[in-house]
């Protein structure tokens, strides 16, 4: 997978999908993929960050984390986003970045795109499957293949059972289940695998 180039794609506001964005690179490192880690930019405002301790410190903490560009959507063959649940929904931030990439769509450049997704809730059906899905949608509209992880490996099972896309319950220490950063290795190994298929077809 030496020449597959996967962008994690993520927003977190108290460091869950951090977390898991961080377990799906080492996954896809581990198969020789070329991997960027970029967030979404932040929309809140900063006295709604500074009332929450654990934000405030994530923000702080992954200050350093290069903001998504367009550029990293162009580079990427295959792209994980992962995003918190927001009433059953992905977060506003990610969708405002979504609705930023007019453009790319208008020209083509999101076709073909290798993508899945990943998220959190605070309970463990708090509407984790819809988030995935309500990702889903926006990929349909961009022309992308979804690699959803499936029941491709026993891990899925440990982790949960979430086919759509790698989930976790957010808990306030911040632990993600070993399992479940594990399903998240696998699912970044599996989206760039196929994402490596889809570009040894579009060269042949
Ligand atoms: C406005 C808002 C809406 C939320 N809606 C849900 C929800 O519908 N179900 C749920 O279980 N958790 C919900 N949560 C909890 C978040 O999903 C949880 O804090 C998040 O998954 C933690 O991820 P992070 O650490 O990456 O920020 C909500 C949180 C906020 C702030």
């Amino acid at each position: 997978m030496s020449n597959v180039k996967l962008a994690i794609v993520y927003y977190s506001s108290t460091g869950t999908n951090y977390k898991l964005a961080q377990a799906a690179a080492e996954g896809a490192k581990e198969i020789g993929a070329e991997v960027k880690v970029v967030r979404v930019p932040e929309t809140a405002p900063e006295q709604a960050i500074a009332s929450n301790p654990a934000w405030k410190a994530h923000a702080e903490a992954t200050k350093d984390v290069p903001e998504v560009t367009h550029a990293d959507i162009e580079w990427a063959d295959a792209i994980i986003f992962s995003t918190p649940t927001r009433f059953g929904n992905m977060a506003s931030q990610m969708k405002q970045f979504f609705d930023t990439t007019g453009g790319l769509w208008f020209q083509g450049k999101l076709v073909n795109k290798v993508v899945s997704a990943m998220t959190s809730a605070s309970n463990p059906h708090g509407g984790q499957e819809a988030t995935v899905l309500s990702l889903y949608t926006t990929m349909y509209h961009w022309g992308a293949i979804v690699a959803a992880p499936g029941y491709t490996d026993p891990i899925t099972f440990q982790a949960g059972g979430n086919p759509y896309g790698t989930s976790a319950t957010a808990v306030d220490s911040g632990e993600i289940p070993d399992a479940v950063l594990q399903a998240a290795r696998h699912q970044a190994k599996r989206t760039a695998t196929v994402a490596g298929w889809v570009k040894a077809g579009q060269s042949s």
